[in-house]
């Protein structure tokens, strides 16, 4: 099992939240308990609206648990691309509005005390590759009016770094999971009815209603803060999902000071440390790879290697990844989805922390009536075939890979025997897709290899123990129990005395 280092590190104690078993009616209904779900909620308790808050999970369970930590004003894949796809005010724009969200965090943080690990520091870009992509994003950003310099003897983490580095200094960090707790419980202080282990099986759109296995909510306003939205939606048909790993580990010294580092070129990396409670830790972060389409192995095997100057391979150590929507445009989609008025916040690429705490702002103001200046900037409603072409293809193509290609040559299931401990494998039987894997003590777990949400084949993830959909991201643990994505449904059980022949490597 992975683990991220704000789990072992984590000082505020989970909240007990109780699971929803009635039927309620609210002001607004909030699905998700990360970072954007909960801030909306608080945001809207504190101006007197009823809000209960759905989590399939627990608070933090997601994507918000398993982050970076990182806060910044510009983007990771950059805001010079943005420039070039929309305007230098755009630019301008998502960066003021960015920041504002940080500075929204940081008012949050000032309330919780240190648990939160607050902190603003400076933002360096850096390569050991080809230095014209970190000059142009350097004169995209000063063409934007935005500060930015450049700074040549820079201590810089990496391997084969150099010591030339674009700084963007006043960003920031914090301890996720310790900020999500606190600010759970600040929600449910101000009357927030917060449910965890309470999934939503059904969304009502036109009744405005949630149903539970074991209640429902039905509210005014219905908000889907679960990074991608539930259901099936015309954004998902858009956006290409990825994931990337994370490795932390305890260490002696810092040898990495207080900032968050970002090499590019062939070697993608970023690094950030931790002191809390009296430890250090250093933090590496590696590229995003394509959901359900990596060798997740391999992809870990890489980051530890290269981190391994600041994480030595023989201390223990914490591994983890997570999970990245892009949007087409280069910007998220926040606001009621054009279809049926579900408010919708996703699109967050691997910027979601930020991201995620402007949009509870962007969803709040809206349903309070207020304006806010970057609304129709991120509106989820846009149309922008010009600018989303390029991806809308690429994410056609994979979906018409999981749909067709992947179901064709599947090898026939030959037994359990045919799988070695550990090992998992898609295979044909009496005409279904099944998903297998057998656990260390040789037991066969088989679902349905068909996803719940559109019907493309899922795909092993050997790091994470998954069943992971390269269409748009559900994912599945080895029981076909949702673990995060669009999909409603689990993956339904497949009955093993039924799949037909029991021959077979033993
Ligand atoms: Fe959409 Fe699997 S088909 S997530």
């Amino acid at each position: 099992m992975t683990q991220s280092i704000w789990r072992v590190t984590a000082q505020v104690q989970p909240g007990a939240y109780p699971k929803l078993v009635d039927d309620v009616e609210v002001d607004v209904a909030i699905v998700g308990g990360g970072i954007t779900g909960i801030t909306c909620a608080a945001l809207l308790a504190a101006e007197g609206r009823r809000v209960a808050l759905l989590e399939a999970r627990t608070i933090a369970f997601g994507t918000t648990g398993n982050s970076t930590g990182n806060l910044y004003e510009v983007l990771s894949s950059g805001l010079a691309p943005v420039g070039q796809k929309w305007s230098r005010q755009v630019v301008r724009d998502v960066a003021t509005s960015r920041r504002q969200a940080i500075e929204l965090v940081e008012r949050f943080a000032g309330r919780f005390g240190e648990a939160s690990c607050f902190r603003r520091c400076p933002l360096y870009q850096y390569t050991s590759g080809d230095w014209s992509k970190i000059q142009a994003e350097y004169d995209a950003l000063k063409d934007a009016g935005i500060a930015a310099r450049l700074e040549e003897k820079a201590a810089l983490p990496g391997p084969a770094a150099q010591s030339r580095a674009m700084v963007v200094d006043h960003q920031a960090q914090f301890h996720p999971l310790n900020y999500l707790r606190s600010l759970g419980a600040h929600a449910a202080e101000l009357g927030v009815r917060v449910h965890e282990h309470s999934e939503v099986v059904e969304i009502d759109a036109e009744h405005h209603v949630l149903h539970t296995e074991s209640g429902s909510v039905k509210a005014k306003e219905i908000v889907l803060a679960t990074h991608t939205p539930k259901g099936i939606f015309g954004v998902h048909a858009q956006m290409l999902t990825h994931r990337e790993y994370g490795v932390a580990g305890e260490v002696q010294s810092l040898q990495i000071p207080a900032g968050i580092f970002w090499q590019d070129g062939q070697t993608k990396r970023s690094f950030r440390n931790l002191e809390i409670a009296g430890k250090r830790y250093v933090i590496a972060v590696g590229a995003p790879d394509k959901t359900g389409l990596h060798d997740s192995e391999k992809a870990l095997a890489s980051l530890r290697s290269i981190s391994q100057e600041y994480i030595p391979l023989g201390g223990e150590r914490w591994e983890w990844s997570a999970q990245g929507y892009e949007s087409p445009d280069l910007l998220p989609y926040i606001g009621r989805n054009p279809m049926d008025e579900l408010y919708i916040a996703t699109g967050f690429g691997t910027d979601g922390l930020t991201y995620g705490t402007l949009a509870a702002q962007i969803i709040a103001d809206d349903i309070l009536g207020k304006e806010n200046p970057w609304a129709t900037l991120y509106r989820a409603a846009r149309f922008s075939p010009v600018k989303s072409i390029k991806q809308i293809l690429e994410e056609q193509a994979i979906a018409l890979k999981g749909l067709v290609a992947d179901r064709v040559g599947l090898p026939e299931y030959a037994g359990p025997g045919s799988l070695e401990p550990g090992q998992a494998a898609v295979v044909k039987a009496n005409g279904k897709k099944v998903a297998l894997y057998r656990d260390e003590a040789g037991t066969v777990q088989a679902v349905s290899a068909v996803c719940t949400h559109m019907g493309c084949i899922v795909h092993w993830n050997q790091v994470e123990k998954s069943w992971d959909c390269p269409c748009h991201g559900s994912r599945f643990d080895i029981c076909g129990d949702i673990i995060e994505g669009p999909a409603l449904s689990p993956l339904a059980t497949v009955d093993m005395e039924a799949l037909g022949p029991r021959t077979g490597k033993k």
